[in-house]
């Protein structure tokens, strides 16, 4: 499984034994670096950076050092290896032999199912593209780039799965994710937060450690799929995946820590003394971390969703962890809702299981949000401080599902839209907020310089040190 990097397209899938499927591949690369440049990183191309490539999907070779300048980046196809034993884990058809090709009765939904999380990893970059320029230290810069030249190379995972097992309407597709564009009015990227710009660098944070982690779940339960390609090529980006919600976890956490340190100093915990000091004060950490984390629980789509039932029959999309369960049919057993009931209250409501799916992924996703909000808390504790970060309710300000529309507290209780725009203020980002908060925005691009609103990381990359010339700018 090593990955043949002499090939223009490196890869472990022996791409060359397949001349018409390397050959269209070799004609979208010229596509995918025209996008890149265009709407990758802005203004950082030629900057060599300190980046991580992989060599081979094993621990060995996986995570390879050096400075690349981004448009010379090796983006590739990697998989992780074949399990020949490997069976359909969930679903109607469990324990059968699992499919190394597309079944007829289910490429359509495949399709829109790759497409769907394909489009997601480019619109990340474009949403992002700004950021170079106000990055907190060099360390963070080279963070950034790394996150976005994986993203890049998620697109590339499930391009090659369009263009290998899906025929014209597949490499149609693979077109198409260079098409749409973030923001764009005329042909937006699919999913509402994958259009929303991401201008300051704590929205970046929340962004790694909320919208990411919903990546994490996505491709999680993509990598129970019984079309094995699909299992193996998730099974591979979730190990880069992680380094993407790392940085989004320290990034808060360093926030945390500056703004403790200037609280001891100041001997306060006025947000607007802090903010003077050039510090982020904790309630607008909050206020942040609520408009990301519940823009984030959206992606999950609806409680109820016959659709995700139907994924799960069929064996398309399994739970995340999916080995973790009893029972890998779920025909018998139901899953309590919590709905709003029309009039300001609360109704429980049982659904089959299998239509629950997307509210039993949602869940573990939010299980997985606390384990940072945990450590955030720590450090404030440590500090000598009451104050506490904590995740909203499910039920707040959510767009999509039972709940959208609803104004409820961030606990969860439901209130006349009058009371919630009275507390907006307090619980969402303000305008005046993201004013203070771009107002921070300045770049550091001196080795182990750090803006003055966020602590340095406790070690570097690749155990080199915090001062690591991470980018070299030209
Ligand atoms: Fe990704
Ligand atoms: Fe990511």
């Amino acid at each position: 499984m090593t990955i043949n990097y002499s090939d223009r397209i490196p890869n472990n899938v022996d791409l060359g034994s397949n001349r018409t499927l390397q050959r269209a591949l070799e004609h979208w690369q010229p596509e995918f670096l025209k996008w890149w440049e265009e709407l990758g990183p802005k203004d950082f191309q030629v900057a060599d950076v300190y980046l991580r490539t992989a060599t081979s999907v094993d621990a060995k070779g996986w995570a390879t050092y050096g400075y690349v300048r981004m448009p010379e980046y090796r983006w590739g196809i990697f998989l992780n290896e074949r399990d020949p034993n490997r069976r359909i884990g969930f679903g109607d058809n469990f324990g059968q032999e699992v499919w190394q090709q597309v079944p007829g009765e289910y490429r359509a939904t495949l399709r829109r199912l790759i497409v769907t999380q394909g489009d997601t990893e480019p619109a990340s970059v474009e949403q992002q593209r700004m950021l170079g320029h106000t990055a907190p230290s060099l360390y963070d810069l080279r963070n950034l780039f790394q996150v976005n030249v994986e993203e890049g190379r998620h697109l590339w995972a499930m391009v090659y799965l369009l263009h290998a097992y899906f025929g014209r309407d597949g490499r149609e597709e693979a077109e198409e994710l260079l098409e749409r564009h973030s923001g764009d009015a005329d042909k937006p990227r699919i999913l509402g937060t994958f259009n929303e710009p991401i201008r300051d660098w704590l929205s970046f944070f929340m962004f790694t450690y909320f919208t990411d982690r919903d990546g994490k779940f996505q491709l999680k339960s993509l990598a129970e799929s019984s079309f094995d390609p699909l299992a193996r090529t998730c099974q591979f980006m979730l190990t880069e995946e992680a380094h993407h919600m790392f940085v989004g976890d320290t990034g808060i956490n360093r926030v945390v820590r500056r703004t403790l340190e200037v609280m001891h100093e100041l001997n306060t915990d006025d947000p607007q003394v802090i903010r003077n000091a050039g510090a982020i004060d904790l309630p607008t950490v909050q206020r942040y971390l609520n408009f990301w984390f519940t823009s984030s629980l959206d992606l999950f789509g609806s409680e109820t969703s016959s659709n995700a039932a139907s994924y799960f029959a069929n064996g398309l999309k399994g739970r995340p962890d999916e080995a973790q369960y009893e029972d890998h049919i779920a025909v018998e057993q139901a899953y309590t809702l919590e709905l709003p009931d029309g009039s300001g209250g609360t109704k429980s409501e049982q659904i089959p299981m299998r239509n629950a799916m997307n509210e039993v992924t949602r869940s573990s996703y939010v299980r997985d949000c606390e384990i940072g909000v945990k450590r955030w808390n720590r450090v404030i504790e440590k500090a000598g401080h009451s104050f506490r970060l904590a995740l909203p309710s499910t039920r707040f300000r959510r767009s999509i599902g039972n709940w959208a529309g609803v104004p409820t507290t961030p606990e969860g209780v439901p209130m006349s839209a009058e009371q919630f725009a009275a507390h907006k203020q307090a619980w969402l980002p303000s305008e005046s907020d993201q004013t203070f908060i771009l107002s921070l925005m300045h770049g550091v691009h001196q080795p182990g310089k750090m803006a003055a609103w966020i602590a340095p990381p406790d070690r570097g990359i690749n155990n080199n040190p915090v001062d690591y010339e991470y980018v070299k700018l030209h």
